[in-house]
């Protein structure tokens, strides 16, 4: 019988790409005779994964855990595989995206099956949009090619814009596109204040609380934005509507208290009247 074949007669093929990406793999349909579905084996090595985070808007995927344990990424959730774990990816946005990681210290052999449907989208949000990519690429030309990587504040705020916080995947590609060691871009993105390095709600409010500003009644404006909103600097209201930040200065110590929409819009003189009023205006 051609439609039958045994996980140890498969010849398994090395892919790699950069030093995430690594898998032994067959692709196993042609040789069963599948029409409508692709069958595929892989066998991914420790620290490894076979493919980028990714959803698809017309097939659907089954994985089937052969051995092994690892992590398996899922929109927002991440949660450990084992061995017989049994996974569906149905079609969708970011919210079916998904992603096996080989985090543990042997081999992660997987079987996954899709429908092959045609024509296939696939959508990877860990990347940046076209958009983006090409706002990026006018920061980088202004600096000499060699000096790509001073365009590593002006990424990041163009990433952040898209995808509302800077991701440790966020990072990651960022550090990729400007050929920068991840860790470069997150100490970059941990230092300003600016960048969200954990998910924020719909409006940021960064109030700078530094000493010229405390004097002149920024520390009031705090006490007042953490009673109105009910929670404390670092924090998201619970309908994720509002995110307080400790700012740093701002430049206007002479108008304070002063504070930052969304890194865009500052407000100055902020009484607690003025505060109120800035809240209404962004239910
Ligand atoms: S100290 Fe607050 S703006 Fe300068």
């Amino acid at each position: 019988m051609k439609n039958v074949i045994n996980l140890d007669e498969l010849q398994l093929e090395d892919f790699a790409k950069g030093d995430k990406f690594a898998s032994r793999c067959a692709r196993i349909g042609p040789l069963v005779g599948a029409r409508d579905l692709g069958y595929s084996y892989d066998i991914v090595p420790p620290g490894k994964r076979a493919c980028p985070f990714h959803s698809h808007r017309s097939q659907e995927e089954m994985f089937f855990i052969v051995s092994g344990s690892g992590t398996l990424r899922y929109g927002n959730e991440t949660r450990k595989i084992r061995a017989g774990d049994i996974i569906c990816c149905p079609v969708g946005g970011p919210d079916t995206a998904h992603q096996i990681v080989n985090d543990s210290d042997a081999d992660l052999a997987f079987l996954s099956i899709s429908t092959m449907t045609d024509p296939e989208i696939c959508e990877y949000p860990d990347s940046l949009s076209a958009e983006s990519l090409g706002k990026i690429d006018r920061e980088i030309a202004k600096y000499p090619p060699e000096r790509k990587q001073s365009a590593v504040i002006s990424a990041l705020a163009i990433a952040q814009d898209e995808k509302g916080w800077i991701s440790p995947e966020v990072m990651e590609f960022v550090a990729q596109y400007l050929g920068l060691p991840p860790v470069a871009v997150e100490e970059v993105a941990s230092f300003y204040t600016m960048f969200h390095t954990e998910p924020v709600g719909k409006y940021t409010l960064t109030l700078c609380t530094c000493l010229p500003c405390g004097f002149q009644g920024a520390l009031h404006a705090a006490d007042h934005l953490r009673a109105k909103l009910g929670i404390d600097f670092s924090e998201t209201t619970p309908d994720g509507r509002f995110t307080l930040k400790e700012g740093e200065c701002m430049g206007a110590c002479a108008m304070a208290p002063v504070l930052l929409v969304n890194n865009k819009k500052m407000r100055d003189f902020m009484s607690n009247d003025k505060l109120d009023r800035l809240l209404e205006e962004l239910k």
